[in-house]
């Protein structure tokens, strides 16, 4: 069965409450498709306003982050549990930013991945390469070894489920897009490396993005690979340009 396509707008710490309703308003028409998963994946903020913006469209909710426990003395962190209530469908984990800036290692995604999936949350997990990995020739055994970790004791039919963004990390809010052929390289190897992990069909269902500077003008290319199942998009998911993204 053919993959269904998925785009997602990462919002970062974009938008305030009440510009994000108004981005919403402003995208409402340009984003409308049938034939592709459309998600915003928004500040936790803006999730209440959001998914009461989206209702009735074909657009779905996503969180930025979510923490590892259930309840209790965790200040200023936010549980899936708060989140499916609040109507979210989707979690990023993983993003390079959140292990670059706050220090999330393989091992705590490996648990938010864990937790999400327990809570009915798809995440959509992250990985990538810096460019010195990129030139020194170990792309793929880093991204294997962040996939083998991240989804270490997650089932098989959990992993047929999730979303797997591929993000170089050069190419993230560079303007320097991954060649439509290096993505589609890269997003090939983490099929092949879900296959080994579990089996054919897992690797044949998983839906896997490609995210790093996509934009109006690069997605059709991108998104006609065979292993490309859609888009994280960042900067462009801010204006109208995601219409076209989601449209390609
Ligand atoms: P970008 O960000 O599209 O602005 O490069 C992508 C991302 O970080 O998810």
């Amino acid at each position: 069965m053919a993959r269904r396509k998925i785009v997602a707008g990462n919002w970062k710490m974009n938008m305030t409450p009440s510009e994000a309703v108004k981005l919403v308003a402003e995208l409402k028409d340009l984003v409308v498709s049938d034939s592709v998963d459309v998600v915003y994946c928004v500040p936790a903020i803006d999730i209440v306003p959001v998914v009461e913006a989206v209702k009735g469209t074909n657009v779905q909710v996503g969180a930025e982050n979510l923490y590892i426990e259930d309840k209790g003395a965790y200040t200023g962190e936010i549980s899936a549990d708060m989140l499916v209530d609040a109507g979210v469908k989707y979690v990023v984990i993983g993003h390079s930013e959140r292990r670059e800036y706050f220090g999330e290692t393989d091992e705590f995604l490996n648990k938010k991945v864990k937790k999400a999936i327990e809570k009915g949350l798809t995440p959509i997990l992250c990985c990538g390469e810096t460019l010195e990995q990129r030139e020194m020739g170990v792309t793929m055994d880093w991204i294997r070894l962040q996939i083998k970790s991240d989804l270490a004791g997650v089932a098989a039919a959990d992993v047929a489920n999730l979303v797997i963004a591929y993000e170089p990390i050069w190419a993230i809010g560079t303007g320097k897009t991954a060649t439509s052929d290096q993505a589609q390289e890269v997003c090939k190897g983490i099929r092949d490396c879900i296959a080994e992990m579990y089996d054919a069909a897992t690797a044949e269902a998983v839906r896997i993005q490609y995210g790093g500077s996509v934009n109006a003008g690069n997605a059709a290319e991108l998104f006609a690979k065979p292993d490309i199942d859609g888009g994280l998009v960042g900067g462009a998911s801010l204006k109208a340009d995601f219409g076209k993204i989601v449209n390609y």
